[in-house]
């Protein structure tokens, strides 16, 4: 078969793995002359869809997303070099490894691209759990950079 790389979406969490990943990312899109998506996925806090649970304020939805998107998208955006390439960056909101899923099918992504580790701070664990889970779950190749 052939491999065809047209899109690619990448996890975004603002840690060092994740950057790994992003560039990695950047240059597999340059190599293909591919789209890529850079994607963070604010967790929605929990009990927020509880059920009886009241809905999240917009108050409170908004600081969520101003704060996923700017400080680590933005973040991220300016630390890579992305010249030339056909990017574009999205902020989803819920549980990363199903929207990062989501988002891949919905693209019809070639590869999804993920740290091997992120943001939390459990030292003792090797491959952080959205990129174990994202391993086990995600219906396209998943490229975990170290
Ligand atoms: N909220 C998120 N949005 C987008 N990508 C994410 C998010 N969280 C993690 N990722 C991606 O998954 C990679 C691995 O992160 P992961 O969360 O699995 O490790 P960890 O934070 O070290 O462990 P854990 O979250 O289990 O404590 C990151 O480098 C990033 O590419
Ligand atoms: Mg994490």
């Amino acid at each position: 078969m052939e491999w065809q790389v047209s899109t690619i979406v990448t996890g975004i969490d603002g840690s060092d793995g994740s950057n790994r990943a992003a560039e990695r990312a950047v240059a597999i899109a340059r190599h293909w002359n591919a789209r890529l998506l850079l994607v963070t996925v604010v967790r929605t806090p929990e009990g927020w869809w509880g059920i009886g649970g009241a809905p999240p304020s917009p108050e409170a939805l908004s600081a969520a997303l101003v704060e996923g998107h700017q400080k680590v998208l933005a973040e991220t955006e300016g630390q890579l070099d992305l010249d030339g390439i056909d990017y574009q960056t999205v902020e989803e909101l819920g549980d990363p490894v199903s929207r990062l899923i989501a988002v891949c099918e919905i693209n019809e992504a070639d590869v999804l691209v993920v740290g091997r580790r992120g943001a939390g701070l459990a030292e003792r664990v090797i491959l952080g759990s959205v990129a174990d889970r994202l391993c086990h779950l995600a219906s396209c190749p998943v490229l975990v950079v170290p």
